[in-house]
């Protein structure tokens, strides 16, 4: 069987954060989860480059807006490795192929007259891309962005998604799973019971030109939806390509919550209309927030990918992440939690069974799988409860409910520790003549970790990988054929291998991340002892107490002088905002007259000193290099005065 998934395609005006690396990990999870129940998969993301918000964060940066995506949309092709997210395609919506494919469906459906020309009023929302109905606001803002939207009034193409509502409705109804969980279903189905309003499909290019043209009106430019979502379409070669006749008919999205009009409702009307069937399933998740708190980049306490993975691990990020959040609920990460499930879950209950398992294989059977003899009804009960994981593992990954197929591993897992407490195999190992039974608990312990170690594979690729090959296992994962009881093979050699999960150290205090307070840089175990693994150390670095001592600040250079007698001095009159007078050490990297207009970071908070008989109020921040040094800058015009955090 064929089986297509995708992740919305991410905004090039922010770097991945957490969010993102989440729906990426479902997919990414859920295809390797089809791949090893037998279906060829093919799962698609990448990155949505056009629109307002780029072209606004791009002259921010003051690049253009295709440099600006080039270098955002890299960091999202290169973090997800990083992840063990492998995607088969990364699609950018300004490929080549792209922009003809939208082309030509916008001729298609505009030579159908399901395009037309008029003017319109309304609310747009720029966080949103879209223009929002007035039921919509509360207390007069976007729900979502907390800002009120603008008032637009132009003439724009519109695209008649009304005609399609009453068939919408009923192919909802008639595919109960067609956008699930229920309670996005039923927000939908809700929506729909007022009258759709059509589409508005453009941006007249007076007002944006970062865009796709509209094939048969120049002076416009695709309004970012009606392109973005038709990434599904091209990534598949649509419409004469192989791939597009093999996936289209099985194809899932995974989106959260933020998006789900646009793929609930514009997008299976806009298939309608090009006669295309809809995608088979939507699948919606919820938020994670910090600390409770919505992640944000003004609040400043937006988690990235790079430093979980640098903190935790690949694995046992992946696991928090699917073993924490309901799919469909909003969920929050914090440290303290994170620290917790890693040392309760995968240190001390998944890492114990795996390491004494294969100790006790080490120490009593010469590092062999010993034979097994007939089993009790207890060895029978552990068996039996590993079988039965395999189908409720796989009931529950059918139907994205990640945190209970995790629990159905983990309750084998508990069961095959206390087996080892009540069989004692080390007493076993006592008696010679008990040695058929030690063999019998040992092979029991074994084929149970293989049976998880199968499981695991989607969630955790890399440690099932290590733990495979501990086990003697060289066969590729297949949960259709490898799940019986049995498969471990007598007289395979195993071994024991470097521990799984290191035990993480708590901090003395979980304080919620702050303005400021890197949310990445709480390293577990950093604060008062040393870490049991991947040791950083923890020489030199200071709390985030210490940090906010020190105010840093943007300065405006307005004057620049030599100080008399001294080489290496400048004074420097700078903009605070308050006026004050910084001695530097750059005389010899920088000319007076080159420094003023120059915004530049200051320490603003430091106690007056006399350099050569001038008293400076503060200090001036550069980076060295070798004999070179660089005066800091800001990216972007901002008032002098202004914090930096
Ligand atoms: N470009 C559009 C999508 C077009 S798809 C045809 C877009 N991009 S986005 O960069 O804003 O990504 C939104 C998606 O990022 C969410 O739907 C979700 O997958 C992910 N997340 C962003 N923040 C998130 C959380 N705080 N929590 C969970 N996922 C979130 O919308």
């Amino acid at each position: 069987m064929s089986y297509y998934i995708t992740t919305p395609i991410f905004y090039v005006n922010a770097q991945p954060h957490l969010g993102h690396a989440y729906t990426s990990i479902i997919a990414d999870t859920i295809s390797r989860y089809k791949r090893i129940t037998g279906n060829t998969v093919r799962f698609q993301t990448g990155t949505d480059e056009h629109g307002d918000k780029i072209a606004e964060a791009a002259g921010q940066s003051g690049v253009s807006p295709k440099e600006y995506a080039d270098r955002i949309s890299a960091m999202f092709r290169e973090t997800w490795p990083t992840l063990d997210i492998a995607p088969d395609h990364f699609i950018r919506t300004t490929d080549q192929e792209h922009i003809r494919t939208v082309q030509s469906i916008l001729t298609k459906v505009h030579d159908q007259g399901d395009i037309y020309f008029s003017e319109y009023t309304g609310l747009y929302c720029k966080g949103c891309e879209r223009f929002l109905t007035a039921k919509e606001l509360v207390d007069g803002n976007c729900p979502d962005h907390l800002k009120p939207p603008a008032e637009i009034a132009e003439q724009n193409y519109f695209f008649r998604m009304s005609r399609y509502q009453d068939w919408l409705i009923d192919h909802i109804k008639t595919n109960p799973d067609f956008i699930q969980p229920e309670r996005y279903r039923n927000e939908v189905l809700s929506f729909l019971k007022e009258p759709l309003e059509d589409l508005c499909i453009s941006r007249p290019t007076s007002r944006l030109t970062w865009g796709i043209p509209l094939p048969f009106d120049d002076k416009f430019v695709t309004y970012v939806w009606f392109d973005a979502l038709i990434n599904y379409l091209t990534g598949l070669g649509y419409p004469d390509q192989p791939d597009f006749d093999e996936y289209w008919p099985v194809a899932e999205h995974v989106i959260a919550k933020d998006i789900l009009k646009p793929h609930a409702i514009y997008w299976p009307t806009m298939l309608k209309s090009l006669g295309l069937p809809p995608f088979r399933r939507l699948h919606v998740h919820g938020y994670w927030n910090i600390d409770g708190i919505k992640m944000s980049k003004s609040i400043g306490n937006v988690v990235g990918p790079a430093q979980l993975v640098e903190q935790y691990g690949v694995d046992a990020t992946r696991y928090f992440l699917l073993r924490e959040m309901t799919f469909g609920l909003d969920s929050s990460f914090s440290d303290e939690v994170m620290i917790t499930r890693q040392n309760a879950d995968l240190s001390n209950d998944l890492g114990n069974l795996f390491s004494r398992s294969l100790t006790m294989v080490a120490n009593f059977c010469e590092g062999r799988v010993p034979q097994t003899g007939p089993l009790t009804e207890e060895d029978q009960a552990l068996a039996d409860a590993a079988t039965t994981m395999i189908t409720s593992f796989s009931a529950h990954m059918e139907a994205f409910e990640f945190n209970r197929a995790l629990q159905a591993i983990w309750q084998v897992i508990s069961l095959a520790n206390k087996y080892i407490v009540t069989n004692a195999p080390w007493e076993l190992a006592k008696d010679p003549a008990l040695r058929p039974r030690l063999e019998t608990v040992l092979y029991t312990l074994l084929e149970t970790l293989r049976l998880i170690t199968l499981c695991l594979h989607p969630i955790m690729p890399g440690t099932a990988a290590r733990m495979s090959s501990s086990l003697g296992i060289i066969t590729p994962p297949d949960l259709l054929s490898q799940s019986n009881w049995g498969g471990t093979i007598p007289a395979t050699a195993v071994n024991t291998g470097p521990a799984l999960f290191p035990r993480l150290k708590k901090q003395a205090t979980a304080e919620p991340r702050q303005e400021g307070t890197p949310a990445t840089k709480k390293a577990p175990g950093k604060k008062d002892s040393k870490p049991t693994s991947p040791p950083p150390s923890s020489e030199g670095l200071i709390t985030f107490d210490q940090f906010r001592q020190t105010e840093l600040r943007v300065a405006e250079i307005i004057g620049a002088e030599r100080i008399a007698k001294s080489d290496r001095l400048l004074k420097l009159t700078v903009k605070a905002p308050e006026e004050r007078i910084i001695v530097a050490g750059i005389a010899e990297h920088y000319a007076p007259e080159e420094l003023p207009g120059r915004k530049v970071i200051i320490v603003a908070n430091l106690k007056p000193t006399k350099l050569m008989g001038v008293e400076s109020h503060g200090m001036v921040l550069a980076a060295k290099e070798g004999d070179r040094l660089v005066l800091s800058a800001v990216a972007a015009d901002i008032a002098p005065g202004s914090r930096v955090a």
